[in-house]
């Protein structure tokens, strides 16, 4: 069956509307769990970022029987291990991230300084059926905060040239963890519900 709304578990005002931006274009309509009236945070103590956002996808689908999404991500830094990682949210004090990263990886060479954000989506249909959709982008991480666009480690988040604070929303959704992860469910609802 078609599916043409979707409500998404978050309470993050800026993930819904990069995903509202994308997938409206589509004809999905997008409900923030708020308006669904799903009123939970789970707490994310998954080890992976597939087990956070089926977490928050399962919250939410438990009270609204709906198709859910629910995404988790995170920046991960190469000569960091990959940490942040699923930590991301919890690395430093709300709006403190760029400045605490850019302090952790003090001078070492931009060669050095790879890294990626992550995106996984748990997508629970109507029946209760989850399926994971998983997207990359690959930077590096620059040397001081640069732009005012987006939000969290967007202002250190080198893409070639531009950090993701200098880019614009179109542009980030084009090319962004979110968006890639955003298309390959967009292809499975196609494929599998005849979108
Ligand atoms: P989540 O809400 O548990 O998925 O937390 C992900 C965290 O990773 C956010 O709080 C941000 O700090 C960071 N993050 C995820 N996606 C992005 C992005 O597109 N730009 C900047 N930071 C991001």
């Amino acid at each position: 069956m078609k599916i043409d709304k979707l409500v998404m578990a978050t309470n993050n005002e800026n993930k819904l509307r990069e995903v509202r931006q994308i997938l409206s274009p589509l004809g999905i309509e997008v409900i923030s769990q708020k308006d669904a009236g799903a009123d939970v945070n789970p707490d994310e103590n998954g080890k992976t970022f597939s087990e956070n956002a089926y977490i928050k996808a399962k919250a939410v689908y438990d009270i609204v029987k709906l198709p859910v999404i629910a995404d988790d991500s995170g920046l991960c830094v190469d000569c960091l291990g990959g940490n942040p990682g699923v930590y991301s949210a919890r690395y430093a004090p709300k709006g403190m991230e760029c400045e605490k990263l850019l302090e952790e990886l003090g001078n070492i060479p931009e060669s050095e300084r790879s890294a990626k954000f992550c995106c996984v989506i748990s997508f629970i249909d109507q029946n209760g059926e989850n399926s994971f959709l998983s997207g990359e982008c690959h930077g590096f991480i620059g040397f001081e905060k640069r732009g005012t666009n987006g939000f969290g480690y967007d202002p250190v988040f080198m893409y070639g040239e531009k950090s993701f604070a200098e880019i614009s929303s179109d542009e980030k959704n084009k090319i962004s963890h979110r968006a890639k992860a955003l298309e390959s469910l967009y292809n499975l609802l196609n494929e599998r519900y005849g979108n």
